[in-house]
């Protein structure tokens, strides 16, 4: 078979079938397993989603206990990893912390036995069970403290925000942090998850699928933007700024951070839901100064932009609900990684079920037969440039 049209980001391209979750951008749906994610928002705890992406269904009640304890119980570091982590230097960025720390666990846990459903489960557990903690301690270590140890009585959400803040966080923040993961669990196949399937496609281990993810993710124009968002409205600086950031982004032909999306022409469902979240933690715990430059923003780009469809993504939100539950920045898009690995391995497992490696093809487009010129023959790009040669 050939297929000879070149789509640039293979934009509408079915790289796969899948059951996990389903987009529809003109209406702003989101579904993972066919249930709504206002639903899931509402009712289900991350774990309880985690297990609905990852095993197809809704848990039973005892189901959910016993992998949420399988969870908890996994949550510790081995101390080797913390050992390797103290060697990163702490001005390094947490997504690539995270993504060493990631692969290194498949040096500990080298059983491949991808056909084995009880290491299949392992892997799942141990992934979903210590990311949160890896995050956590790499932010504690190059602050220059020790980590802290999980706390086996607190859930999953509320134990990160322990472990990252080193104190028990405030119900309603650990609830509305929860919720955050939930909505960043899964998005049918952006760019991390195809990564992790073109990863997993080739039968390595599932700690190379997820260090993969987690390198993609870390790009600006994917899980990156929720920083560059604060970033940008810290810039703007107050709300009569933002005609003129506006005007100076369409002059330069600049991205707007936090807004556009492939799939979604209107608001993605996901950002309703995090402004509706980022208020209610507004009113518990005080406002936050640049909240009023993004209502601004999202009203003048809707001005602007909003016959092209563009409208705010769910990074546009995020970084204000985690500024207010005091994670640092440049931790929003480690946070969306550990929710993102419950999509992830979702998606590792369907690919491992009818498993195909990923071998795509290319529209050539260089010269054919070329002339081998010897070294002492070959004249540099710049001597060529200079004798107009090669046009820059
Ligand atoms: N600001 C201004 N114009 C935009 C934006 C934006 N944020 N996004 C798209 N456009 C315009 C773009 O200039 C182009 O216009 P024209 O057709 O006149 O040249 C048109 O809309 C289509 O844009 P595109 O870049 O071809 O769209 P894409 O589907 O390739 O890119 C995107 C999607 C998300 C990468 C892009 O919208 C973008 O760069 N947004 C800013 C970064 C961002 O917020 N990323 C987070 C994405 S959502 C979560 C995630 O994936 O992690």
């Amino acid at each position: 078979m050939t297929f000879c049209e070149y789509r640039p980001g293979l934009e509408g391209i079915p790289a796969t079938q899948s059951s996990i979750s389903f987009v529809d951008g003109q209406r702003g749906i989101l579904e993972y397993r066919g249930i709504g994610i206002e639903e899931l928002a509402l009712n289900s705890t991350f774990l309880e989603t985690s297990y609905l992406l990852i095993w197809g269904n809704l848990p039973s009640k005892e189901e959910l206990a016993e992998f949420e304890h399988e969870i908890r119980y996994h949550r510790r570091l081995k101390y080797r990893i913390r050992d390797m982590m103290k060697c990163f230097p702490e001005s390094g960025h947490p997504m690539d912390a995270l993504q060493a720390c990631a692969a290194a666990l498949g040096l500990f846990y080298s059983r491949r036995a991808l056909d084995d459903p009880d290491y299949i489960r392992n892997a799942v557990v141990r992934l979903l069970a210590k990311i949160p903690t890896m995050v956590a301690a790499f932010q504690l270590m190059r602050k220059g403290n020790d980590p802290v140890q999980p706390r086996d009585d607190l859930d999953y959400a509320a134990n990160f925000l322990y472990m990252l803040n080193e104190q028990e966080p405030d119900p309603l923040a650990a609830h509305i942090f929860d919720i955050c993961l939930t909505l960043h669990a899964e998005h049918t196949i952006n760019a991390s998850t195809f990564s992790a399937m073109v990863t997993a496609s080739t039968l390595t281990d599932p700690y190379g699928v997820i260090a993969s993810a987690v390198g993609t993710l870390a790009g600006p124009l994917h899980g990156g933007a929720n920083e560059e968002v604060i970033f940008m409205l810290e810039e703007i600086g107050s709300i009569d700024k933002v005609e003129a950031y506006l005007d100076k982004c369409m002059q330069n032909k600049s991205k707007i951070m936090g807004f556009g999306h492939r799939v979604y022409k209107v608001k993605d469902p996901r950002a309703t839901i995090l402004q509706e979240l980022a208020e209610q933690l507004f009113e518990k715990f005080g406002g936050d100064e640049y909240y009023e430059i993004a209502v601004a923003l999202e009203k003048a780009v809707e001005e602007r932009l909003g016959q092209k469809g563009i409208y705010p993504n769910v990074d546009f939100y995020s970084g204000l609900v985690y500024r207010k539950l005091g994670i640092p920045t440049d931790l929003f898009t480690p946070v969306f990684a550990i929710a993102r690995t419950a999509g992830w391995l979702a998606h590792w497992k369907e690919q491992l079920a009818e498993n195909r490696i990923f071998r795509p093809t290319q529209i050539y487009t260089g010269s054919r037969n070329a002339p081998y010129v010897p070294i002492e023959k070959r004249q540099s790009a710049q001597d060529q440039e200079l004798l107009g040669l090669v046009s820059g």
